[in-house]
C-alpha cells in the first residue's frame, strides 16, 4: 500500500502542498535554465519531474552516457531549493534503439508495425527493450540515488498511454506464458475462454494467439485476457525500474497514473499497492459532457487507490491542452478551481505539465506554468497567486476527505462492460459510472470510490453502476452488507455473468437476483434517441427490461416503450438493509432523486446543497481539524452554513458563507460546525460523516 505521505515529501517535519511541473530543460540552452529557477522561486514552486523523456541525451548512442547536463540541471535547482521528481527516463526509447532492433517496435491489431518518431514506440514484452531501458535505470538510480534534492523517483511516464497492447510474436509468446501462469492447463483456459463456441477449442498452447483483428467478432474471454496481460506486462516493467532504483535509493517511488476518462488500459486497482505514494495525471476532457464532474470523479478514484491517503495530481494543464479536437482555454478562475478542486478531494500535490511552454516538437501548443507570451499574462499572475494560496493550505495537508457514499467502479468492469456483441451499444461503462456520480455530486455528496469486492462496512450506502461480470465473492461482498443493514443501488446490465463473463443462468441480474428480489427474463434496449415514460413522471433513455419482482416492491413503472405497466425501479428489503433496482436509464434528475432518496434512507447526512446549483461542497479532516471546500462552478453567488476562518480571503465567517460566482473559499471551521449538517429531511445525523481509512 502507498506508504510515503505526500505533505512530508518535502520536509518530514512539516506538512506542505508541493507545487510544480514537469520540466524539460533539454529543451532549451543554460541561460533559459538560470531564468526558470528564478521563475520558479518567484512562483513557489518546490518541486519539478525533471528527465521525464531523457533517455536520448543522456544515452545518445548504445553506452555511451552523458550526465554534464543532467548533472548541471540538479544542482542548479538544489541551489535553489527546488526538489527534484527524478525520472527514470525510459518513458521513450532513443531512436538508436529501435533502429538496432526494429523487432521491438509495437505492432498493432493489424499486424502492422507503428514507427519510431513519436512516444512510447517500443512493445512492452520487448527483452531488448527491457534490458536497455534497466541500464539507464542502474546509472541515473546509482548517480542521483542519494543526491539530496531528489524528493521522488518517477518511473517512465503515463506507462501505457499509447502502447498498451501489442500484437507481434514476442507479445504473443509473453501472452502464452501468462495464460499458462493464470490457468496452468488447456482445458481451464478453454473453459474460461468459452472455446466450444465457433470451433475455437485449443489443444496445444502455441496456437493461441493475442487477439488480433478478425473478420467476424473475437473471443470475449481472450481479448479480456488480454488487456489483463497487458496491464501485468507494463506492472512488471515498472516493478524492475522501482526494484532496480531500491538497490541505490531509499526515496520514494511512484509513476503517474491517468485516472481519467480516456484512457483505460491498465487496472490501476492491482497497480496501486506497488505505489509509494499514488500520483496521477489528470486533463479537463471537452469531449466529455460534464468535463469538471468528471475531474471530481477522477480525483475522488485518484483517492480511492490510496485507499483515502492524500495523493499527488503530477499533472494537469494551466489552460488548453493540445490532443482534443478542439483544445478549449480555461476561462477566468477556472485554473484555480480546477486545481483546488483536487485538493478539496485529496491531493496533497499540485504540479502541471510543464513549466516552460515547448517552441518545437507536437506539444508546442499546449499551456504551461510559464506561456510563450511571458509573464506579463494573467496566466503568469495565476500561476504565481496559486503558489501563494498552496502554500498558505499547508495546514490542511495531511487531512483525509470526508466521504458519505461508496461507489463501485474499476478498470476490468470497465473493459468488460464495454465488450461488443452485447445487447445494445448504447450502454457505456463510463458514462453509467459518471451519470450515478453525477448524480450524487449534484447532492453534494462525496462519494469515496472503491473496488469491487472491497470491504463495505465504513459505508451506509453504495452505489454499483452497471457492474456486469460478478464473481460470487464480490456479490457476496454486497449481500452481506445489506444483510447488515446497509443500503445498495444496483443499475442495470449489473450480476449478468460469472467472475468469467459466462452468463448467470435463471434470470437476470444474475449474481443479484436474491438482494435485488427481481427475476427479468429478457433486456428491451431502445432504439436510439428513443425515450419511455415512467407513472412518476421520470424518463428512461437506452434501456428497459422485463422485470419480475420476487419480493421486491415496485417503485416505478413504464407507462410506454416496448413494456408498459412493467416494472422500472424496485427496491427490496434484504435481511436488516434495503436494495434498489434501477431497470432504466433514468433522466438525470429523476437519478438524482431516487440516489437522493435512498441516501436519505440510508441515514447519509447531506449538505443541502441544491441539485443544479453548481456549488461543489467538500470535507477533509484530521487531527488539525476540519475543513470545508466549497467551489462555485456557477454563474451565480452562492452562500453555504458555516462558521470558521475562511483561508483564501482570511476573514472570520459566522453562520454563512458567500461564495461569489466563480470564486472557492475553504473554511477552517470552528469545532461546534465541523459536526455535519442537518440531513435534508430535517432529521440531525450526527455520526454520518466520517474520516475514511
Ligand atoms: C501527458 C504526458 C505529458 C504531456 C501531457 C500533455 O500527461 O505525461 O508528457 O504529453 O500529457 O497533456
Amino acid at each position: 500500500m502507498p506508504s510515503t505521505p505526500v505533505s512530508r515529501l518535502l520536509d518530514a517535519d512539516v506538512a506542505r502542498i508541493t507545487y510544480g511541473a514537469d520540466y524539460n530543460p533539454e529543451q532549451w540552452s543554460p541561460e533559459v535554465w538560470a531564468d526558470d529557477v528564478r521563475l520558479m522561486r518567484e512562483a513557489k514552486v518546490n518541486l519539478v519531474a525533471i528527465n521525464i523523456f531523457g533517455w536520448a541525451q543522456l544515452e545518445p548512442l548504445p553506452g555511451q552516457y552523458d550526465f554534464e547536463r543532467l548533472d548541471a540541471v540538479i544542482e542548479l535547482l538544489h541551489e535553489n531549493g527546488i526538489a527534484v521528481d527524478l525520472g527514470t527516463g525510459t518513458a521513450s526509447p532513443p531512436p538508436w534503439l529501435t533502429a538496432m532492433h526494429p523487432e521491438a517496435l509495437p505492432m498493432q491489431a493489424d499486424g502492422t508495425r507503428r514507427a519510431f518518431g513519436g512516444r512510447q514506440g517500443f512493445c512492452p514484452s520487448s527483452p531488448v527493450y527491457r534490458e536497455r531501458s534497466l541500464a539507464l535505470v542502474e546509472q541515473v538510480a546509482r548517480r542521483y540515488g542519494s543526491h539530496p534534492a531528489v524528493k521522488l523517483w518517477h518511473v517512465s511516464n503515463e506507462i501505457g498511454c499509447h502502447n498498451a497492447h501489442c500484437f507481434c510474436d514476442i507479445s504473443a509468446e509473453a501472452f502464452r506464458g501468462w495464460l499458462r501462469a493464470r490457468y496452468s492447463t488447456l482445458d481451464a483456459l478453454n473453459a474460461a475462454w468459452g472455446t466450444a463456441f465457433w470451433s475455437q477449442r485449443y489443444a496445444d498452447w502455441s496456437h493461441i494467439q493475442t487477439p488480433a483483428l478478425t473478420l467476424a467478432t473475437g473471443n470475449p474471454g481472450q481479448a479480456i485476457d488480454l488487456r489483463r496481460f497487458s496491464s501485468d506486462e507494463l506492472l512488471g516493467q515498472y516493478l524492475a525500474e522501482r526494484d532496480l532504483i531500491r538497490t541505490h535509493s531509499d526515496v520514494p517511488v511512484t509513476t503517474n497514473f491517468m485516472v481519467t476518462a480516456h484512457i483505460q488500459a491498465l487496472d490501476y486497482w492491482r497497480w496501486a499497492p506497488e505505489m509509494d505514494l499514488v500520483a496521477n495525471d489528470h486533463y479537463l476532457d471537452h469531449r466529455l459532457p460534464h468535463p469538471t464532474n468528471e475531474l471530481s470523479f477522477a480525483a475522488d478514484a485518484t483517492r480511492g487507490l490510496g485507499r483515502g491517503e492524500p495523493y499527488l495530481l503530477m499533472e494537469q494543464a494551466s489552460s488548453a491542452v493540445n490532443w482534443q479536437p478542439r483544445n478549449i482555454a480555461k476561462g477566468p478562475g477556472e485554473m484555480l478551481r480546477n486545481t483546488l478542486t483536487h485538493v478539496a478531494r485529496g491531493a496533497d500535490g499540485i504540479s502541471f505539465f510543464q513549466w516552460r511552454a515547448s517552441v518545437q516538437g507536437s506539444e508546442r501548443f499546449h499551456s504551461a506554468m510559464l506561456p510563450h507570451a511571458g509573464t506579463g499574462t494573467q496566466l503568469w499572475r495565476d500561476v504565481v497567486e496559486l503558489g501563494g494560496i498552496l502554500e498558505r493550505l499547508g495546514e490542511v495537508a495531511g487531512t483525509r476527505v470526508v466521504a458519505d457514499v461508496a461507489l463501485v467502479f474499476g478498470w476490468e468492469p470497465w473493459w468488460i462492460t464495454d465488450l461488443d456483441s452485447h445487447p445494445t451499444a448504447d450502454v457505456r461503462y463510463l458514462d453509467q459510472v459518471h451519470r450515478a456520480y453525477d448524480a450524487l455530486r449534484a447532492s453534494g455528496l462525496t462519494v469515496d470510490v472503491v473496488a469491487p469486492g472491497a470491504p463495505l462496512d465504513d459505508y451506509r450506502l453504495v452505489v454499483i453502476p452497471a457492474l456486469h461480470s460478478v464473481s460470487d465473492e464480490v456479490a457476496g461482498v454486497v449481500e452481506r452488507f445489506v444483510e447488515n443493514g446497509g443500503h445498495a443501488v444496483v443499475t442495470f446490465f449489473s450480476g449478468i455473468t460469472d467472475g468469467d463473463d459466462r452468463v448467470r443462468t435463471g434470470g437476470y441480474p444474475g449474481a443479484f437476483r436474491e438482494l435485488l428480489g427481481v427475476s427479468t427474463d429478457e433486456f428491451f434496449p431502445l432504439h436510439a434517441g428513443e425515450s419511455v415514460a415512467l407513472d412518476d413522471g421520470s424518463t428512461a433513455t437506452v434501456w428497459t427490461e422485463r422485470l419480475h419482482p420476487m419480493g421486491a416492491e415496485v417503485v416505478s413503472r413504464f407507462i410506454d416503450g416496448p413494456l408498459p405497466g412493467g416494472p422500472a425501479v424496485t427496491r427490496h428489503r434484504f435481511g436488516a438493509g434495503v436494495a434498489w433496482y434501477l431497470a432504466a436509464n433514468l433522466d438525470e434528475g429523476s437519478l438524482a432523486r431516487t440516489l437522493n432518496r435512498a441516501s436519505a434512507e440510508a441515514g447519509v447526512s447531506l449538505t443541502g446543497v441544491q441539485a443544479g446549483s453548481e456549488l461543489e461542497i467538500v470535507r477533509r479532516r484530521g487531527p488539525q481539524g476540519e475543513y470545508l471546500f466549497a467551489i462555485n462552478h456557477g454563474g451565480a453567488d452562492a452562500r453555504h452554513d458555516a462558521s470558521g476562518t475562511e483561508l483564501l480571503e482570511m476573514a472570520e465567517i459566522d453562520g454563512v458563507l458567500e461564495i461569489p460566482a466563480g470564486a472557492v473559499r475553504i473554511v477552517r471551521l470552528t469545532p461546534a460546525d465541523a459536526a455535519p449538517s442537518a440531513s435534508s429531511d430535517g432529521s440531525a445525523a450526527p455520526d454520518s460523516l466520517k474520516v475514511t481509512s
